[in-house]
């Protein structure tokens, strides 16, 4: 029989699930997987359910080499995982796509307005008895509707967050991406294609990043993307931590040049770099995104259809690799 490991826990319904379709291992405790861990999965499991949380030391896949067959992650974000060396050693890999994309971009949405509306200074203000009551010059913020939003990557979920914050927010609409984007998909937010970040950036209130992480996009978001960009103007992150350079973000913020920013995702999390926590003008989630019951549990099943049709022989619907 098929053996199966989930990394970590998933929703009871995409557990109970998993358990019928092998000799499946729910891990327990709830924590990362040691490197030495790996190490001994890639000798005892056919497949392997990891997700994005995961670290998986670079030994791993020749180790795994004529044993694991398949990674299918439990994510839409695959950066975690080493395409080439899983398609090296034989190792098929799939991510969830589509089914996170409606709560990452709600998120998104959430701590620009966070950001712009003060909503977090506000909120300790208030729990910490501080709040002497409605004043006119009590915790101004940035106005969203109507501003406009600069996007970076304009695939499901960029698309998606423009979709809110035009047809929401009457806000304009600018973003770069990789590859062109048809038109007729811009026109439905009345978006504009840039080339360059900078572009966007400086003509943006808000710039949202929604582009994959991993090597091609770590530290896109440098000194050069923060000094194009308007005075006070706000950074939102539901990408990955890696795509800022995060010593550009601080000297941003300490000019005063960065209006704030709504952080979903950091450099090397769940350790937060203690700077952070210096900024009051910035929102920090702990990696949200998709975390909302329904879409968790469809991420579960997303996987798991991939996990069925490879173990049918069928190509999975979300290989990467
Ligand atoms: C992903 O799936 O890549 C998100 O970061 C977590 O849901």
């Amino acid at each position: 029989m098929t053996r199966i490991l989930l990394t970590r826990a998933w929703p009871d319904a995409a557990e109970a699930r998993a358990t019928s379709l092998g000799d499946v291992t729910l891990r327990w405790p709830d924590t990362p997987m040691t490197a030495p861990e790996w190490m001994e999965a890639a000798r005892d499991f056919d497949v392997i359910m990891p997700t994005v949380s995961d670290t998986i030391p670079p030994g791993f896949y020749e180790a795994a080499h004529g044993k694991v067959k398949l990674l299918a992650s439990y994510g839409v974000g695959y950066n975690h995982i080493a395409t080439d060396a899983a398609k090296a050693n034989g190792i098929a890999v799939t991510n969830t796509p589509g089914v996170l994309t409606d709560c990452t971009a709600d998120l998104a949405m959430g701590l620009l307005i966070a950001a712009a509306r003060r909503l977090g200074e506000g909120e300790r203000e208030l729990r910490a008895g501080n709040w002497d009551g409605w004043r006119p010059t009590h915790l101004i913020g940035k106005k969203v509707s109507g501003a406009t939003l600069g996007i970076i990557g304009f695939g499901r979920i960029g698309q998606a967050v423009a979709h809110r914050a035009h047809h929401g927010f009457g806000m304009r609409i600018v973003f770069q991406n990789r590859s062109r984007i048809a038109p007729e998909i811009a026109a439905r937010t009345g978006a504009r294609q840039l080339d360059t970040i900078r572009a966007v950036a400086a003509e943006a209130d808000f710039l949202s990043l929604h582009c994959p992480g991993g090597t091609e996009t770590a530290g896109l978001i440098d000194t050069t993307v923060f000094d194009a960009m308007k005075p006070g103007a706000i950074l939102v992150n539901t990408a990955r931590g890696d795509v800022v350079d995060e010593d550009a973000l601080f000297a941003a913020l300490e000019s005063g040049h960065l209006g704030g920013a709504g952080l979903d995702v950091y450099r090397g999390e769940p350790a937060l770099d203690p700077r952070f926590l210096r900024h009051d003008n910035i929102v920090l989630a702990p990696h949200l995104g998709s975390a909302t019951q329904a879409t968790r549990n469809a991420m579960g099943d997303r996987a798991l259809d991939n996990l069925e049709a490879w173990l049918a022989g069928a190509e999975p619907p979300d290989r990467v690799a």
